[in-house]
């Protein structure tokens, strides 16, 4: 199957005050239509900026993105984006965050108010649509962020992530909600995280990344049954998952701990 997303030979590289970083280094991904897939990697490996370029939020990097074959660049209603920090409207109540994209698009009243209520109770919202931001719980916030990606209809939804503020309980459950969202909608997703239960709990494939320059390691098929609920992060054959994909990191994120501790040493050695 032709992938719908494809993100070829991404190398992106920063200027900082320690001079020029590679984040990422020459990384292609395809994602096919349909499919649920995670690229993991440790802190620092290169995931948000590989998020942002494959987003258009990024425009210095080499490579190329494409969407359904089409070179893409830039923000594109073809992907939708979900991000780590909070990013709901304070001052909208959740029918008005969730129906905004659609007032962007210029739908009419009726029919944007018709289309957030369903989304909203595509998450499990309903009976909240008056509230504000404010009064709810964060996991309940980053489910208003999910309806409002949503409401646009995106071809592709991508995460970067979502659930790294709550606490494992409510992950877990909201891994269960995208699920079976995903599974609803037949909704292409790219997911990025560093969270190991919720990459092979939700995912067709896996993407490990390297720590810096952050380079695809390795691709792991998850043959898990679907439909699935978080019931299996209790199962064997979920356990081996988890251990294969911890040894490919675990490597990483020594690497990249070490990384971090002979910084802070030269930090000391040379202050400023
Ligand atoms: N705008 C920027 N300017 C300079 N360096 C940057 C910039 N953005 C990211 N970096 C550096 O690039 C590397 C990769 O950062 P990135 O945020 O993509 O990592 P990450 O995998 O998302 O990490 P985390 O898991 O902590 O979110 C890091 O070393 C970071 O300091
Ligand atoms: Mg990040």
């Amino acid at each position: 199957m032709q992938p719908i997303l494809t993100a070829e030979n991404i190398t992106v590289r920063f200027d900082t005050q320690e001079g020029a970083i590679t984040a990422v280094d020459d990384m292609s991904v395809a994602v096919r239509p349909g499919e649920f897939l995670s690229v993991i990697g440790p802190s620092g490996c290169g995931k948000s900026t590989l998020f942002n370029v494959i987003g258009g939020l990024l425009g210095q990097y080499q490579g190329k993105v494409s969407v359904a074959g089409e070179t893409v660049s830039g923000p594109h209603s073809s992907i939708g984006m979900v991000f780590q920090e909070e990013s709901t409207f304070p001052w909208r109540t959740v029918l008005d965050n969730v129906a905004f994209p659609l007032e962007l698009i210029g739908l009419n009243k009726r029919a944007r108010v018709d289309k957030a209520r369903h989304f909203i109770s595509m998450v499990g919202l309903d009976g909240f649509e008056n509230r504000y931001p404010g009064e709810l719980s964060g996991g309940m916030r980053q489910r208003v962020s999910l309806a409002r990606t949503l409401a646009s209809e995106p071809k592709i939804l991508l995460m970067d992530e979502p659930f790294a503020a709550l606490d494992e309980q409510t992950r877990l459950l909201l891994g269960d909600k995208v699920l079976q969202i995903q599974q609803q909608l037949k909704q292409t997703t790219l997911l990025i995280t560093h969270n190991i239960t919720e990459a092979v709990q939700m995912s067709d494939r896996i993407l490990v990344m390297t720590y810096r320059p952050g380079r695809a390691k390795r691709i792991v098929d998850i043959d898990l049954p679907r439909p699935r609920t978080s019931e299996i992060v209790g199962s064997e054959a979920f356990g081996r998952y988890v251990a294969q994909i911890w040894a490919d990191l675990r490597e990483e994120a020594s690497r990249g701990m070490r990384d971090e501790e002979q910084h802070a040493r030269d930090e000391k050695a040379a202050p400023g």
